[in-house]
């Protein structure tokens, strides 16, 4: 069939994106899912800072691609084998394709699954296909095995999952990346208890679901921290007890002085080196460091290596929040239907597609939390 898809021929295009277009929309053919595949009408998708840094040419892609890796669909074909889905079900994509039978999936680790990161790195569905093609017959690689900014993906059945219809799907794509991340960066990867003392360094589309993670599992104390003044504020009105500014030159011991000195469980959200040198800074003794922001391909994060032993620091890593697609998306939209994760508030508007270059300056700009594209308005 064919569709419109907003196609990245090639990286670090300088901004204005608007200007220069560093995606561009045309029309493309989608072929129909192989066995085990499924096509779905892509109902909304999220613009995340992971696509932008893409754009930046910061993490190196193979091209051309469509990128896209978080959104809410509507299944309009099943392929082969596939017999638990139907057309019109609603599904949540996930961006971490998983093979279901390796050591990591077996054990609850299908975030991990080398076998979905091999295929992510070939640009290729799990299938090893690639379903995308210019009408010129050239193949266009696959982003995240989903490929979302675009009207209709083809993608693996076990990068879904099927959720209630009564769920808005725009809220509903935001599941796909940011509320996993986030929120799975507090309640697996870092296992938050009730009343712990937590902090958050960068209050983006993911930091802010790690805030309202924090809230809804009752840490005691939730120090915001930010280089944005506005997100600052944000946060305390969505439950954070203290904020700090990043940027201002002695953070660190406001936030040691305020905390009497350190904070247990510090997630950083970011995706910058200074974030997480600020993030580690302030763990107490004793304390860990969850980082789930993603710097530049290449960029290294040194520590004191006998202040990490003697103050037993831990610092852990966390890809798509440490989740299990399957049991974690549920448990996130039980708390987001009880209003304890308040998603949907963290839109900052829909785009069309021709309008995607523009939202990414947005975010870039650091103005906007979660802008929702909706390819088919
Ligand atoms: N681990 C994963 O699985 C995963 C998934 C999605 C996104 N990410 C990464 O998470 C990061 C955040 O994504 P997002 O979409 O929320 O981005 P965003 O652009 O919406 O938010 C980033 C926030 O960090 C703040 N910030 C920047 N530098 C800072 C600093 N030095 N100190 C404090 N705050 C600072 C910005 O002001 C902004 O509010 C990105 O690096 C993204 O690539 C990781
Ligand atoms: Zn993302
Ligand atoms: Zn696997």
């Amino acid at each position: 069939m064919r569709m419109q898809a907003a196609i990245m021929f090639e990286q670090g295009k300088p901004r204005p994106y608007a200007q220069s277009h560093a995606l561009e929309i045309e029309t493309v053919e989608l072929e129909g899912p192989g066995p085990g595949e499924v096509l779905i009408e892509v109902a909304a998708a999220g613009l995340c800072h992971s696509d932008l840094s893409a754009i930046e040419g910061i993490r190196p892609r193979p091209l051309p691609v469509v990128i896209g890796h978080e959104g809410a669909g509507i299944v309009r074909e099943c392929g082969e084998g596939v017999t638990d889905l139907k057309p019109g079900d609603h599904v949540i994509t996930v961006f971490v394709a998983s093979c279901g039978t390796c050591r990591y999936c077996v054990r609850g680790r299908s975030n991990i699954c080398p076998a979905g990161n091999a295929a992510r790195a070939a640009g290729t569905l799990m299938s090893g296909a690639k379903r995308i093609s210019r009408l010129n017959g050239e193949k266009i690689n696959h982003g995240s095995g989903l490929s979302l900014f675009a009207q209709y993906g083809v993608m693996a059945r076990r990068s879904m999952v099927k959720i209630d219809k009564s769920i808005p799907l725009e809220d509903a794509a935001i599941f796909g990346c940011a509320v996993m991340t986030g929120a799975g960066a507090v309640l697996n990867t870092a296992k938050m208890q009730a009343g712990d003392v937590i902090a958050v360094v960068g209050l983006g589309g993911v930091g802010m679901n790690a805030l309202f993670a924090a809230v809804a599992g009752g840490a005691e104390r939730i120090i915001a921290v930010d280089a944005n003044p506005e997100k600052l504020g944000l946060a305390r009105q969505w439950g954070a007890t203290d904020a700090f500014l990043a940027t201002e030159a002695d953070v660190v011991e406001q936030i040691r002085a305020a905390t009497d000195g350190g904070v247990d469980t510090v997630v950083e959200t970011a995706g910058n080196i200074k974030a997480m040198e600020l993030a580690y800074a302030i763990t107490a003794r004793g304390g860990r460091v969850v980082s789930a922001g993603l710097p530049a391909q290449g960029a290294n994060f040194s520590y004191m290596h006998s202040g990490l032993v003697s103050d037993e620091k831990s610092i852990l890593g966390s890809y798509m929040g440490s989740c299990v697609a399957e049991r974690d998306i549920p448990r996130f939209l039980g708390l987001y239907q009880r209003g304890k994760l308040p998603v949907g508030s963290l839109k900052s508007g829909f785009l069309p597609l021709a309008e995607i270059n523009a939202g990414f300056d947005r975010l870039s700009d650091g103005t906007v939390l979660r802008q929702v594209l909706r390819p088919n308005m």
